[in-house]
C-alpha cells in the first residue's frame, strides 16, 4: 500500500473551514489515499508550525485568513500569479521544495466561465479593495478582460492597490485597471459588463448588508451584465438579490470556492477533480 497524500489547511480560525471535506470526499470517490487536516495556528506561531510541517515532509497545504500573505516568506517559491496578488492560498512540494501559488484568482475566472459569463473583453467593476478584490484584478486581467475599475469606500486603498499592480501586470497583460471612490459608482455602472462583489459588506453577520446593496447603482447596469457576489455566506446576497431582481445573471461564491479547491486537488494529486463531489460535499 502506498502512503497517503497528506495535506491540510492553516487557519486561525479555521474550525468552519469546508475544505477538509470537500477533499476527503474528493479522493474517496477517486480511490486516492489522502488525508486532510485542519491546522489552526495563531499568526505568531505560523513560522514554526509550518517549519515542522515542511520538516515532516507534508505533500501540500491550503492557507486561509490570517495566513496568506506571511507564508510568502516560509516558502522556497512562489508562482509569479501569487506574487502579484500577493498571497498563497495553496503550496505544494516539488523536488525544488515547497512553491507557493495563489488558485483563488484562476478560481474565480473558472466559476464565471461554468456559468457562461464572459470574461474576455469584459469591462469589470470589482468592488472593494482587499485581498480578494487584488485576487480578482489579477484574475480577471490576466484572463482577458479589457477594462477594470476597482471601487473602494476609502479611495486612497483602492489606487494603492492598483498602483502596486501595475508594474505586476504590464508585462504581460493588456488591460486598463484604474482605482475610484465607491461614492462615484454611478460614472462606472452603466458600462459594465461584470461587478465582482469583493468586499465583506454582503456577508450574513453584517446587519447593514441590505443598505450596501441600496446605495448600488444596479439599476444602470446594462441588461446583458453579469454580477458576482465572492461572499457564499448567504448564497444569495443582498447584492446578488437586486441584480436578480433586474432579471441580471448573477453568480455566487460558491463556485470560486469550489474551482479554487478544485485546481488545488490537481495540483496534489496530479488527477482531474471530481467537481460534482467537491461541490456536493461543500453544500452539506
Ligand atoms: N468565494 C471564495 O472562495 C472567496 C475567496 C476569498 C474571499 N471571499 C470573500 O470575499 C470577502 C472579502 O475578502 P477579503 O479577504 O478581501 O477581505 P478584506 O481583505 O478584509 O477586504 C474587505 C474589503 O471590503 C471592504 N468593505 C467591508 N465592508 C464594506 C462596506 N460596508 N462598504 C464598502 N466596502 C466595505 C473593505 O474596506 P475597508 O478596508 O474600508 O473596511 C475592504 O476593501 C470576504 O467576505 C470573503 O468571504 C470569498
Amino acid at each position: 500500500m502506498t502512503d497517503p497524500i497528506r495535506l491540510g489547511i492553516f487557519g486561525f480560525p479555521v474550525v468552519h473551514s469546508k475544505s477538509p471535506e470537500m477533499h476527503r470526499a474528493a479522493a474517496r470517490a477517486l480511490g486516492i489515499a489522502l488525508e486532510y487536516d485542519r491546522f489552526e495556528v495563531a499568526p505568531a506561531d505560523l513560522a514554526a508550525e509550518v517549519t515542522r510541517k515542511h520538516d515532516e515532509g507534508i505533500d501540500g497545504y491550503n492557507l486561509t485568513v490570517p495566513h496568506k500573505e506571511t507564508v510568502m516568506a516560509l516558502l522556497d517559491d512562489v508562482a509569479p500569479g501569487a506574487r502579484a496578488i500577493r498571497a498563497v492560498n495553496t503550496v505544494v512540494r516539488t523536488d525544488d521544495g515547497y512553491v507557493g501559488h495563489n488558485t483563488d484568482a484562476p478560481g474565480l475566472v473558472r466559476s464565471l466561465e461554468e456559468a457562461g459569463v464572459g470574461v474576455g473583453e469584459a469591462r469589470v467593476i470589482v468592488l472593494g479593495a482587499g485581498g480578494a478584490a487584488r485576487a480578482a484584478v489579477v484574475g480577471l486581467a490576466e484572463a482577458g478582460a479589457s477594462e477594470i475599475a476597482v471601487l473602494a469606500r476609502r479611495p486612497e486603498q483602492g489606487e494603492a492597490l492598483v498602483e502596486s499592480l501595475v508594474e505586476a501586470l504590464a508585462d504581460h497583460v493588456e488591460c486598463t485597471v484604474e482605482a475610484a471612490p465607491l461614492s462615484e459608482a454611478d460614472w462606472h455602472f452603466d458600462s459594465a459588463t461584470l461587478v465582482v462583489q469583493a468586499t465583506s459588506a454582503t456577508l450574513e453577520s453584517n446587519p447593514r448588508a441590505d443598505e450596501f446593496a441600496a446605495m448600488l447603482p444596479i439599476d444602470a447596469l446594462p441588461p446583458d451584465a453579469a454580477v458576482v457576489d465572492m461572499v457564499y455566506k448567504p448564497l444569495k446576497t443582498s447584492v446578488l438579490a437586486r441584480a436578480e431582481e433586474r432579471g441580471l445573471k448573477i453568480v455566487d461564491g460558491l463556485g470560486m470556492l469550489l474551482y479554487q479547491g478544485a485546481i488545488a486537488f490537481e495540483m496534489w494529486t496530479g488527477s482531474a477533480p471530481p467537481i460534482d463531489v467537491m461541490r456536493e460535499a461543500l453544500r452539506n
